[in-house]
């Protein structure tokens, strides 16, 4: 009786491979939380609700530049459809309109690399951020579905 374990073992690597994308899913998300963070820390400043502290903007700044490279790769094409017991998940579309989606990352890269270069004190900070925040949501509307 040999087919019962060629069976399991069939079972098992498909096992793996669903396991491997859950843990794609699991890591685009702590990518994205910690995009948050970072980003939450650049708008706490702008708000005022934290004094304008430069080594915390840059430390910032190089996290949003870590997820910019990050993001061509985040979401691999086993991904697509795959459920999130999250609050987020990613929309198919991302794997569906792929030239956008990577329009997306680059505009996104863009207003980091811009943001590097010019946030030197608060005013300038106050001017960044909300362009940065609006190539996070110019993505998310599309590609992100919150869980209703
Ligand atoms: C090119 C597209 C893209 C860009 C740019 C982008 N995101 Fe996201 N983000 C996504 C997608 C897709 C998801 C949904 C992934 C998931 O939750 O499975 C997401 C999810 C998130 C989440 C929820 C994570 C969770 O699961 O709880 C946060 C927070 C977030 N993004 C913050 C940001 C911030 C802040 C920026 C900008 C600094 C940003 N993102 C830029 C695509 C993007």
């Amino acid at each position: 009786m040999i087919r019962p374990v060629i069976v399991a073992g069939v079972l098992l690597l498909g096992l793996g491979a669903v396991s491997a994308q859950q843990d794609a899913v699991k890591n685009a998300q702590t990518v994205m939380k910690t995009t948050g963070k970072n980003t939450g820390a650049l708008a706490a400043m702008v708000k005022g609700d934290k004094p304008y502290d430069q080594a915390t903007v840059d430390a910032s700044l190089a996290v949003l530049e870590e997820t910019a490279k990050k993001l061509p790769a985040l979401f691999p094409e086993g991904m697509k459809g795959l459920p999130s017991d999250d609050d987020y998940s990613a929309s198919p579309k991302i794997w569906e309109n792929k030239a956008d989606f990577a329009a997306h990352i680059a505009t996104f890269a863009k207003t980091v690399t811009d943001a590097k270069s010019s946030v030197k004190d608060l005013a300038t900070l106050k001017a960044a951020v909300p362009v940065i925040g609006k190539a996070c949501g110019g993505c998310h509307e599309t590609y992100r579905i919150k869980k209703s």
